[in-house]
This record gives structure tokens, C-alpha cells and sequence, in this order.
């Protein structure tokens, strides 16, 4: 029987965490909401000590040095551009701590299992988590090494690869059921092997461009997994901790996929079929306007109404703050500026609500796609810094192009464009950019923070 100040601690976890989700779903309050959740985790864990007769401390406190030590220096040194790989890489080992407890409850419930006193639905759920899990921990690490480009980040397929991930998940699920019916350790690693392989197969064939869709939903898949373990260990936090995961995550996998225009299945499988996600696109050779900082400070500083539209490379230049202070000169001259926020600009969820947040730019300035769409036509100048595909019009009229479907920015109705790139590479989809060759459309060739900061003199000494 669990103390009552037990349960009263893992309530107390279960809000913080419930609190933590609501706090993430604003930028304003998303930092608090982090912590309230890094503050629910650490009370369940430390109840956890008090409540239960433990074996082996010592290892279990120096697991937990050492995990904390490596997640504060990773968490410490990643880029904001490399955070999908950071999340992979924390869901992963999730997944596998949740299948690795599965298979220690496991033996245990094996040895019960022979005086016929466990309930057939304990071993289902065990079976779920060890399955789940080790797909997930497989999974996540491809997704990982794919987005830190240790392998290919395009479609990984070879023939027979359909049938080797359908037969590899028939029999992990036909070996679960013997485990149920037959409880015992090794069908329990075998389906974890199964899980393994399985995770990997069905990541193997995603492309770069969907690769953070797959993140999210492996995450889900954790959740679910971790929510199972918390059945079979009898533990309430991680049943709600584990469903809060999971319904995050699917949601999140949900509106990644609708915002990127795609179906899950088509994210998943298209490459099967031959519509594959992405290709490292060539850089074009058609001719195109380009244009000097001191021009665009012209168009910039007479102009009305001006659009920012942020993306990757943004980030990539970390011209954020530089960007703002222009913005605020403009908006010192009496320039109306907004930023315009697709939500998929960058390479994760939020990315550019994050970093120009991190650069102090107001919150009012910052207007959502379906928010400021209609106010295009009204700009005199977009100022497009680093975003290719999000205002991309192939997405409207190429039937077949990889981001046919998703709805883009209308930028290309404003009365002039202004694009800051560095070449004439395409953006992440990996297809050329129709908008940039436009009448309307002149291109600031440069890294963009350097153009930038050329850009902000030249519109100061107006
Ligand atoms: P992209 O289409 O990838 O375009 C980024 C642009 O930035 C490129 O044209 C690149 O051109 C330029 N660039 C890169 N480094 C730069 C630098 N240092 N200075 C100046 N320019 C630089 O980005 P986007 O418009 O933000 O679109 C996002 C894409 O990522 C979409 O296809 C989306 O589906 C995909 N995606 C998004 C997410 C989420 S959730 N945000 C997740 C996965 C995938 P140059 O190389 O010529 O400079």
C-alpha cells in the first residue's frame, strides 16, 4: 500500500507537469513552464527514495550523476539549430529505460507468472513497453545521427525493406502474445531485438525535411510506453506522466504534419512509393536581381508597411539580434514592421518564436501565419531573411514538389521582396524557389549576419 503522502507527492508531480504543458504553449510563459516541470520530475524522483526500500543506492546515484552531468554539459552545449537532435536523443534513452525496466519486471513477473497469479493484462502491457520502447530508443538514435548528418539525411531504402519491417512487426507481435500465454524472460528479448530493428526500419526510409516529424512521433511512442511501465509497475506518475507525453506528442506530430502540408503516412512511407521528401537541390544558374545594403536601406527606411519573414538561416547566422535592431530603427522612423511566423520556418516547432524571443523582439510583432497572410498585398517591402521554403509558391502550384500542399506565406504579393541568402541554393525541400526570380524580387547576396549589420548602418545613416 503506497503512503498517502506518497500519493499526495506524485499529485503534486502530476499538476507540475499539467502546469509545465500549459506554460510551453506560449512563449511568454514557456520558460517558467519548463522549470515547474524540471521541479515535478526532480520531487518524483526524490520520493521515490523515500518511499520505497531501494537496493543499490550507490549505483543508482552515481547513474544519476553521470546522466545529469552529461545532460547539463549536452543541454549546455547544443545549438538552438541542433535542439531536434538534442530531443531525439533524450527521447531515445527514454524509450530504452522504459523497455529496459519492462524486461527487469519481466523476469520478475515470469517467476510469479508460474504460480499463475499475474493478470494476462500486466503482460500485454509489459510486452507493449518493451516492444514500444526499444522502437523508440532505435528509432530516435537514426533520427539522430540522420539530422546530425552522421549518415545520409536523405531516404535510406533497399528492396525487400517493406517486407522486412512488416515481417519484423508481425513477429514481435506474435512473439508478445506468446509472452502473455507463456511468460518467461526470452521471448521478452527477443521482442526487444525485434523492437530495435523494427525502430530502425521505419525511420530509415524518412527524409530530412520529416525526419523532426518522426521525432515527435517517436516521442508519442515513449510516452506510451513509459505510461504502460507505470501500469505494470502500478505507478500512477508515470501512467500520467507517460499519457501526458504521449498526447503532446501526437498532437504535436499532428500539426508538424498539417503545417508541412503532409499526411503521417505519407511522411512515413512516401519515399516507399517514390515521393520522397527531400533532395540536396542543386543551386540555380537562372539570372536574378541582386541588390546592395544601401539600396534595400532605401526601400526600407521610405517604405510604410514592411514584413519580416525569418527562417533557417536566420538561426543559422544568428542574426537575430542585429534584425531586431534594425527593426527598431525602422520602427523609430515610423516604418509599421511585423514579423511574419510560419509555423514551420526553421527546423523545429516555435524555432523562431524562440530566437527572436532570445533576442528580446517584442511579442506584439510577432504574427502568425494565418494572422498576417491577408496583409501582404498591403506591404511595400518583405524582408525574407533566411527562409526559402515557407515562401516558396511551388507549395501552391507544383503538384508533385515536396512541399506541394503547404500553406506557405503569400510574400509574393507584397510590391517588392527582398531576399538575404548567401547563394543560390535552394531551402530545405530542396527545390528552386520560383518567387526569387520574380520581377518584384531583388536578392541581398551575404551571410546574414553580415549583410545585416551592413544593412542597419546604411539604414542608420539615412
Ligand atoms: P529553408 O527553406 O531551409 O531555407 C533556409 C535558407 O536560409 C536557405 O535558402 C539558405 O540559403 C539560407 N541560409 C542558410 N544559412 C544562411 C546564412 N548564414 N545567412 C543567410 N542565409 C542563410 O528554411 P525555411 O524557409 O525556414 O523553411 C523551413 C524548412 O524546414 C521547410 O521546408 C520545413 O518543412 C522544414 N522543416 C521545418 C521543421 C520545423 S518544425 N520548423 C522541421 C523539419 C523540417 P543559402 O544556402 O543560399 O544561404
Amino acid at each position: 500500500m503506497i503512503p498517502t503522502w506518497v500519493q499526495l507527492a506524485y499529485l503534486l508531480a502530476a499538476v507540475c507537469f499539467i502546469v509545465a504543458l500549459k506554460g510551453l504553449s506560449s512563449p511568454r510563459t514557456a520558460r517558467r513552464g519548463n522549470l515547474i516541470g524540471a521541479v515535478g520530475a526532480l520531487l518524483a524522483t526524490v520520493v521515490v527514495f523515500w518511499e520505497r526500500d531501494i537496493d543499490h543506492v550507490l549505483p543508482i546515484l552515481v547513474a544519476i550523476a553521470v546522466g545529469s552531468v552529461a545532460g547539463v554539459a549536452g543541454a549546455q552545449r547544443v545549438q538552438m539549430t541542433q535542439m531536434p537532435q538534442l530531443v531525439a536523443l533524450f527521447n531515445g534513452v527514454g524509450g530504452g529505460a522504459a523497455a529496459l525496466v519492462a524486461l527487469l519486471e519481466l523476469a520478475e513477473l515470469g517467476e510469479v507468472a508460474s504460480l499463475g497469479e499475474v493478470a494476462e493484462f500486466d503482460l500485454a502491457a509489459t510486452a507493449f513497453t518493451v516492444l514500444i520502447g526499444s522502437l523508440s530508443f532505435s528509432g530516435s538514435l537514426v533520427t539522430f545521427a540522420k539530422l546530425q548528418e552522421l549518415m545520409t539525411t536523405r531516404p535510406v531504402l533497399f528492396p525487400g525493406l517493406p517486407v522486412a519491417f512488416g515481417g519484423s512487426l508481425l513477429a514481435a507481435i506474435a512473439l508478445s502474445v506468446l509472452l502473455v500465454v507463456n511468460p518467461a524472460l526470452w521471448p521478452g528479448v527477443v521482442v526487444a531485438v525485434l523492437g530495435l530493428v523494427v525502430g530502425v526500419l521505419l525511420v530509415l526510409p524518412v527524409g530530412g525535411a520529416d525526419v523532426p516529424i518522426v521525432i515527435s512521433l517517436l516521442n508519442a511512442f515513449t510516452g506510451l510506453s513509459v505510461a504502460a511501465g507505470g501500469y505494470v509497475l502500478g505507478n500512477t506518475l508515470l501512467l500520467v506522466a507517460g499519457t501526458l507525453v504521449g498526447a503532446a506528442g501526437t498532437f504535436l506530430t499532428r500539426l508538424m504534419a498539417t503545417a508541412m502540408g503532409r499526411s503521417l503516412a505519407n511522411t512515413l512511407f512516401g519515399a516507399l512509393k517514390g515521393g520522397s521528401t527531400l533532395g540536396a537541390g542543386e543551386a540555380s544558374d537562372r539570372p536574378v536581381k541582386s541588390t546592395a545594403p544601401e539600396d534595400v536601406a532605401i526601400l526600407l527606411g521610405y517604405a510604410q508597411r514592411v514584413l519580416v519573414v525569418p527562417g533557417y538561416g536566420l538561426a543559422v547566422a544568428q542574426a537575430q539580434h542585429t534584425l531586431r535592431e534594425l527593426v527598431d530603427v525602422l520602427t523609430e522612423r515610423g516604418v509599421q514592421v511585423d514579423y511574419a511566423i510560419h509555423p514551420v520556418a526553421g527546423r523545429m516547432p516555435g524555432h523562431m518564436n524562440v530566437l527572436l524571443a532570445e533576442a528580446q523582439v517584442p511579442y506584439e510583432q510577432l504574427k502568425e501565419m494565418d494572422e498576417i497572410n491577408g496583409e501582404f498585398k498591403e506591404a511595400d517591402v518583405v524582408l525574407v531573411v533566411g527562409a526559402n521554403d515557407v515562401v516558396n509558391p511551388a507549395a501552391r502550384t507544383t503538384p508533385g514538389a515536396p512541399i506541394y500542399g503547404m500553406p506557405i506565406l503569400n510574400a509574393d504579393e507584397a510590391r517588392q521582396v527582398v531576399f538575404m541568402k548567401r547563394s543560390m541554393r535552394p531551402g530545405f525541400a530542396g527545390i528552386e524557389n520560383e518567387l526569387l526570380f520574380e520581377p518584384q524580387t531583388t536578392l541581398l547576396f551575404g551571410d546574414a549576419k553580415q549583410t545585416m549589420s551592413k544593412l542597419l548602418n546604411a539604414v542608420k545613416a539615412l
